[in-house]
């Protein structure tokens, strides 16, 4: 805590935490979530462009179980990974026929962090929600990789006085202004003191470990996708569709095939 003011982190969140973000006005569960699995795999700013659509489309898990898979997956646009979207819909239907289930991680597509991260922002509890953003803050901190329970604790130490929402979204914050991969600015972080590598981030334990997405480009998932892309347009042949990537987005339940042509489910 600084003398008679505000303590640093708390100061620096309200100045320069991103605050415009269109998901962080809402509390509500559905529009959260929905955020939360775009932003699975997904650049914020992209994410940023297409929510606000996507949710006056959807605005609640009824309103998409009323829609067909199909227009899920063509509502997903070019956010990529749209087996997400997929799960989306299965979700959606869950909600709209059982309620939202106690253990949010039972429903397709909600892992450990989107649960914590939405007991967090909405019902504002003390989940530590740890992101890739988080986890390197906290490991920069440490100056070593940390456990998963290291890591939540270590999140609760660093975001010290504030709890549930605004620790989550503060530390997150901090990783993806200040604390970046490549070049963070140690100079303005308010977690500096106390910080093990701020004195030479290049000494990294969090850099390097884990793998990049692997290159779009000349991949599977890029013919995937360009499929996709077809049959967001309409209906298409399939004998005029590339063959192994239309069976994997059958397979998956991302197109089906009416007779001689291929189509969103
Ligand atoms: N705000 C809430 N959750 C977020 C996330 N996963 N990434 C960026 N901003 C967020």
């Amino acid at each position: 805590m600084t003398r008679g003011g505000r303590p640093p982190l708390a100061a620096w969140y309200e100045r320069h935490g991103r605050h415009d973000l269109p998901w962080r006005a809402t509390r509500d569960r559905w529009a959260v979530l929905v955020s939360e699995v775009m932003l699975q795999q997904t650049q914020v700013g992209r994410v940023a462009a297409v929510w606000p659509d996507f949710m006056a489309r959807f605005p609640t898990p009824e309103a998409m179980a009323a829609a067909g898979a199909g227009e899920v997956i063509a509502a997903w646009g070019r956010l990529g990974y749209p087996r997400r979207a997929r799960r989306l819909w299965e979700t959606a239907g869950q909600i709209a026929a059982g309620g939202w289930p106690d253990d949010l991680t039972d429903l397709p597509g909600v892992g450990r962090y989107t649960a914590e991260a939405i007991a967090a922002q909405v019902d504002g509890q003390d989940a530590p929600a740890i992101e890739t953003n988080i986890r390197r803050v906290v490991e920069r901190r440490a100056g070593r990789t940390l456990t998963p329970a290291e890591a939540a604790a270590a999140s609760r130490d660093a975001g010290r006085p504030l709890t549930g929402r605004d620790r989550l979204l503060a530390l997150m914050d901090v990783g993806a202004v200040l604390c970046r991969p490549r070049d963070p600015r140690c100079p303005e972080c308010p977690l500096k003191p106390g910080c093990a590598t701020a004195a030479s981030p290049i000494v990294d334990p969090a850099l390097g470990r884990r793998p990049r997405q692997p290159a779009y480009e000349g991949s599977f998932r890029q013919r995937r996708g360009r499929v996709l892309a077809e049959l967001r347009a309409g209906p298409r042949p399939s004998h005029a569709l590339d063959a192994a990537a239309l069976a994997a987005l059958v397979e998956d339940g991302l197109a089906t095939l009416d007779g001689p042509l291929a189509r969103l489910p």
